[in-house]
């Protein structure tokens, strides 16, 4: 007889009191083990055939959030408030921040003559710009307009910030992959030193800023989705953010959308326009500013009742690169 059978022999000694399962549990917490066989433990890591989230289909509405904000303002100072955000949080008990299982969306406001310091994170962030005029923001060194329609990147630890020099309140969707990096557990915020990057240039056409007339050109030279899932769509190209993919689609009034599921976590943003969707089943009626999510899995059918274009963000290449990416379409 070897070593390591007499050890073994002596490690079984210990359990051979054991009279029944419950005590065999409680004998072997201090091991850090979960047993394969009690399903109700493992935390469902097999046996589903399809994907399934908690989180809800759930829709936060402009105008309701943009009076909030307003309110705010005049309660809270901008240095006490440091940004006023309002973030958005799905309604799950297990969710503390986070629109989806791997997004966050926020609508913010800037009032006029504020400025935000230069500050970069781990995060992506972007922003879709609903009401600004004579905004700017300094990404990287250059300075570039934000206003209403544009789309504007500020990729994860680039150094960024914004100043408003318009005389009406500005108002903006921010979306960001924070609770995929809070899951990772890589998130840092930082301060620039010097408070404000310094501006290198200010620029009209820049990789970080797709302008409403851009977008508008670049939809008019698009053609309509073969399938009919999207309708007329373009993906704005953001190389320094790769886990999202950014997409703008431009649905006529009238025509419903092919209904799709993918196990990718999607939002969609209202940029203009009116309507009704249906998220596995349930009805959520939107107008301009509004933005929803689709968590993983559900059918998802777009019913415009006025022209309507729409900002679309969504995990999709994560799921690629890790080729967990599913994607399935109605039979018409
Ligand atoms: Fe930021």
């Amino acid at each position: 007889m070897d070593g390591a059978q007499i050890q073994g022999a002596d490690y079984e000694a210990q359990y051979a009191d054991i009279k029944d399962m419950d005590e065999f549990y409680d004998r072997i917490e201090h091991l850090n083990v979960v047993c394969g066989w009690r399903r109700d433990l493992d935390g469902g890591a097999l046996g589903v055939s399809e994907p399934s989230s908690p989180y809800k289909t759930a829709h936060w509405k402009y105008a309701e959030c943009k009076v909030a904000l307003a309110v705010a303002a005049k309660l809270i100072s901008a240095e006490e408030a440091g940004r006023r955000i309002l973030n958005f949080r799905n309604p799950i008990e297990e969710n503390k921040l986070g629109a989806a299982r791997s997004l966050l969306h926020a609508y913010q406001l800037v009032m006029p003559g504020e400025k935000a310091p230069s500050h970069r994170h781990t995060a992506h962030a972007l922003r879709v710009i609903l009401d600004s005029k004579d905004m700017y923001s300094v990404v990287n060194g250059e300075k570039t307009l934000m206003e209403t329609g544009d789309v504007v990147l500020t990729p994860g630890g680039m150094w960024h910030s914004h100043e408003h020099n318009g005389d009406e309140p500005a108002y903006w969707i921010d979306g960001l992959d924070v609770p995929l990096v809070k899951l990772l557990q890589v998130q840092t915020f930082d301060l620039h030193p010097d408070g404000y990057e310094k501006v290198d240039k200010v620029v009209e056409v820049s990789p970080m800023r797709f302008s409403g007339d851009d977008i508008q050109k670049r939809l008019d030279g698009a053609r309509a989705d073969g399938d009919g899932y999207f309708g007329t769509r373009v993906q704005l190209e953001a190389p320094d953010i790769p886990p999202l993919a950014l997409y703008i689609m431009r649905l006529e009034a009238g025509r419903t959308t092919r209904a799709f599921r993918t196990n990718a976590n999607t939002s969609f943003a209202i940029m203009d326009g009116s309507g009704t969707s249906i998220i596995d089943g349930e009805e959520i009626h939107w107008s301009r500013g509004d933005i929803f999510v689709a968590p993983t899995w559900r059918w998802i059918e777009h019913r415009p009742s006025a022209d309507t274009q729409m900002f679309s963000m969504t995990d999709e290449p994560l799921m690629r690169f890790a080729k967990y990416y599913r994607f399935e379409g109605k039979d018409e």
